[in-house]
Formats: structure tokens, sequence, C-alpha cells
């Protein structure tokens, strides 16, 4: 995946190609709250795993240092509400295992949660490159 990212920049088709299940080592859950795990970064992208379980959620918030986050859902479901920069609600999406998206995370806030019965895992590709 790491070797792929650093040869494409085309991150939306490299998830939807990904089926392998070598995520699996990295998957670690937390009690406290929802466990974000770096398996990679450098000066355009950082990719991360991660593990929510039941009930876990992010705060509301934007990403100001990258463009754009591609992730795809590897086990569970995740709920995205989104709002805009006062903050107000435009947008809720609901990702299944397997989905593959793409979202602009700068200028648009989100928050996050797993309010399905069984734990999450996704894996996310932040990076600046402009795909919009
Ligand atoms: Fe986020």
């Amino acid at each position: 995946m790491i070797e792929k990212m650093q040869k494409s920049k085309d991150y939306n088709k490299l998830l939807k190609n990904y089926n392998e299940d070598d995520w699996k080592k990295f998957v670690e859950f937390s009690d406290y709250g929802y466990n974000s795990i770096k398996l990679y970064e450098d000066e355009n992208v950082f990719l991360k795993l991660i593990c929510w379980k039941k009930g876990q959620t992010t705060d509301t918030h934007n990403h100001p240092n990258y463009h754009s986050c591609d992730f795809k859902i590897l086990k569970g479901e995740l709920i995205e509400n989104v709002f805009n920069k006062n903050l107000l609600l435009i947008d809720s999406n609901v990702y299944r295992s397997g989905d593959v998206g793409d979202i602009e995370v700068r200028n648009r806030y989100h928050i996050v949660y797993n309010e399905s019965l069984e734990n999450a895992v996704s894996l996310h590709i932040y990076h600046k490159n402009i795909v919009f």
C-alpha cells in the first residue's frame, strides 16, 4: 500500500483496489476513545488506520494541514456529519464496510462516529492534492 501510494496519486482508485488484509495486524482498539494509528507520513501524505469501538466519536474538527482525505471502511459502519465553517450541519453520510470516499477536509468540519453495535476500522489517506 505504501509503495503504491508513493507511485500513484490516484488514492481513490488505490483504495478501491485494496483488498488485502495486511491492515489487520495493526488493529488495536482502545477503551478510552477511537484509536488512530499512524502507518506512514511524508511531506504530502498521511496514512492512518482508525479503530472505533461502538459508541466512539471524534470531536467536530477539520484538517487544516491537508486538502483532502480518501478513505475506505475496512470493517463496520461509520456516520459522518458535515458542517460548514459556521458549524451549521450541511450533510450526513453513512459509510459501510467496503465503501470508499473522498472528502475535502480543510474548509469543512466534520464529526465521525461509530453508532453501530460492532467495532469499525477505517483507513485514511490525508493528502495535499486537490481532487475536486
Ligand atoms: Fe477528520
